[in-house]
């Protein structure tokens, strides 16, 4: 029974006619910084604390990638994805993993109907635009990579029928670093898949009293509306692809994520995969800064959560206190920031 895939019905992103690059006029970006800025006080307004996580997490959905949150329970990992696709109007899938969670309890299963004698496609909770995928490393093998197919080509093959899935489509996945035994971590390929791996951390003080505020007579989750909706997502992950990142600033990303193919303290560095995500993600960051081109900063910024968890340490450097968090810092430090020409900023 095979067919052909279906389309989604979202056409590719055109950006002008054959030549023309894509530069977006003057103004082209305001709408995106706008609903932006307003889903990441949406987010933040529910999930207390840690400054900078709401930003990451909306790159990776901009930049069509996927995220990996790595913490104990209870810091508001599976509150964060929530709340994000409450903010954009999105269906959220969750997905509990366990050792016997098989790959169709993921993705779904054809039903045979002995009214119509016909298999009707049941779908599973990874048709959604957010699915949260809770304890990662408590499935299978085989169950793990079932996910990161869905993640990796947007489609899942059922019985041979290969269904589109929804977009926007975001994965969160999270893992508890403390609890291992009985696991199946993440192989490398795999952390491989997830553009970026964020930790959420415990709030500070004056923020956890803020949450106890929140929470005393409500749930602020439950409160929260809207300010957008999947097809604008579309449309500006559309535009994030379509921004303009200059020669300096690919050699940039290059350079330093060839680096660490070379540190002496690691056994292995980040893959290709891991430039090609860097520079999305930096350009998500761009976009949502008004701007119409990356800069090194956007780099920057997103080095240790989109490198940090491909990078293995050697025993030695691990045993001496250096993390990959430490060495992408070190590495960000050392490699040369290209200095813009004017054209850099522009096409022409
Ligand atoms: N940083 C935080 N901001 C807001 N609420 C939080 C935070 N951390 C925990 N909570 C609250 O604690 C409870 C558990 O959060 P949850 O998101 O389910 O944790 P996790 O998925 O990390 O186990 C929820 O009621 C949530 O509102
Ligand atoms: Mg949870």
């Amino acid at each position: 029974m095979h067919t052909e895939p279906a389309t989604s019905g979202l056409a590719e992103p055109q950006f002008g006619g054959p030549g023309s690059q894509a530069v977006p006029g003057p103004g082209a970006l305001d709408e995106l910084v706008d609903t932006m800025a307003r889903v990441r006080a949406a987010v933040e307004s529910v999930v207390t604390g840690r400054p900078g996580l709401a930003d990451i997490t909306l790159a990776v959905l901009l930049a069509e990638g996927h995220l990996l949150v790595e913490d104990v329970p209870g810091v508001g990992k599976t509150t964060l994805a929530k709340a994000v696709a409450r903010s954009i109007d999105c269906h959220v899938g969750r997905i509990q993993f366990t050792p016997d969670l098989l790959p169709s309890d993921l993705t779904g299963v054809n039903i045979f109907r002995t009214g119509s004698h016909e298999f009707e496609f049941r779908p599973g909770p990874v048709f959604s635009n957010i699915v949260i995928g809770d304890e990662i490393n408590r499935a299978s093998p085989k169950t793990q990579s079932a996910l990161l197919e869905c993640m990796e080509e947007g489609q899942t093959t059922v019985d041979g029928t290969t269904h589109q899935l929804p977009r926007p489509f975001l994965v969160v996945a999270t893992q508890n670093p403390v609890e291992m035994e009985g696991t199946y971590p993440l192989p490398e390929a795999q952390r491989d898949r997830f553009m970026a791996r964020v930790t959420v951390g415990y709030p500070d003080t004056s923020a956890e009293i803020l949450m106890l505020d929140r929470q005393e007579a409500t749930t602020p989750l439950a409160h929260l509306q809207a300010v957008t909706d999947g097809p604008s997502m579309v449309r500006f992950a559309q535009q994030v692809r379509a921004l303009y990142a200059s020669p300096s600033v690919k050699r940039y990303v290059v350079g330093l994520v060839a680096a660490t193919r070379e540190h002496p303290s690691l056994r292995l560095g980040a893959s290709p995969r891991a430039s090609l995500q860097l520079l999305r993600a930096a350009k998500a960051m761009a976009a949502m800064a008004g701007r119409d081109h990356v800069l090194p900063d956007d780099v920057q910024r997103l080095a240790r959560p989109v490198l940090a968890h491909r990078l293995i340490l050697t025993t030695e450097a691990r045993l001496s206190g250096v993390t990959p968090e430490s060495l992408v810092d070190e590495l960000v430090q050392r490699t040369p920031v290209p200095a813009l020409e004017p054209a850099d900023r522009r096409p022409f």
